[in-house]
């Protein structure tokens, strides 16, 4: 099954992601999480991408939609895919539909008011990204997977979280609609416990 999760900065996608692909054992496609690769290992898609993320905007469609249809020429996912952040405009879906064939969108719906909090108390593995928060952690600094320390995203402070969100409600909200009208959006309330929303996913997923 191809799957998109949509959902606000914040709304929990990255988190469900991890979970979703230990059950059902299929790659995890976050154009966040290559961003971030490229930045760390200062390749030239690194430099740009890094421009525009610090400043809470979207990294051009072209460098973005090239490297999903690359990555979606992979072998490994001939079992299916989960993609997470991708795609973020009308534009990208539209490219999207061009070489690829979703099956449902799971759409990860948070009351707004919440996301800041959440955001800015996330504490990332430096190693495999895994996500927790300050709330959670009981002053812990190393991740339970994998034991390397826990950092704060550069794109984590209060500014750049406030333009990310006004980017999602301007330009990747309106794929809720773009989706509905595909007949493939199904809307999660995010609101509840991580464990409640996984279960809910996997009661749609089946
Ligand atoms: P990306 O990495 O995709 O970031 P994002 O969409 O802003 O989403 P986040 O990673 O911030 O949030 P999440 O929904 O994964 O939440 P998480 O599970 O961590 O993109 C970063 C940047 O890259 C973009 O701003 C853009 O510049 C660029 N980019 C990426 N894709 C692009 C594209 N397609 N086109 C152009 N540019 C692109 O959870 C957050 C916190 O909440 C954690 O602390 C977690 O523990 C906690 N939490 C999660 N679920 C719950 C819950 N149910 N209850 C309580 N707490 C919870």
């Amino acid at each position: 099954m191809n799957i998109i999760l949509l959902g606000a900065p914040g709304a929990g996608k990255g988190t469900q992601a991890t979970k979703l692909v230990d059950k059902y054992q299929i790659p995890h496609i976050s154009t966040g999480d290559i961003f971030r690769y490229n930045i760390k290992n200062q390749t030239p898609i690194g430099v740009v991408a890094k421009s525009y993320i610090d400043k809470g905007q979207l990294v051009p469609d072209e460098v973005t939609v090239e490297i999903v249809k690359q990555r979606l020429n992979e072998k490994d996912v001939e079992v299916g895919y989960l993609l997470d952040g991708f795609p973020r405009n009308i534009f990208q879906a539209e490219e999207l539909d061009k070489f690829a064939t979703i099956d449902k969108v799971i759409d990860i719906s948070v009351n707004l008011d919440k996301l800041l909090k959440r955001i800015t108390g996330r504490r990332v593995c430096s190693k495999c990204g895994e996500s927790y928060h300050v709330d959670t952690l009981n002053g812990v600094t190393t991740c339970s997977r994998c034991g390397a320390d826990l950092i704060q995203r550069a794109d984590d402070n209060e500014a750049t979280v406030e333009k990310r969100l006004t980017v999602y409600k301007e330009q990747t909200a309106p794929l809720i609609d773009y989706y509905k009208k595909a007949g493939k959006l199904v809307t999660v309330d995010g609101d509840k416990a991580i464990d409640e929303v996984f279960n809910s996913i996997v009661e749609i997923l089946g």
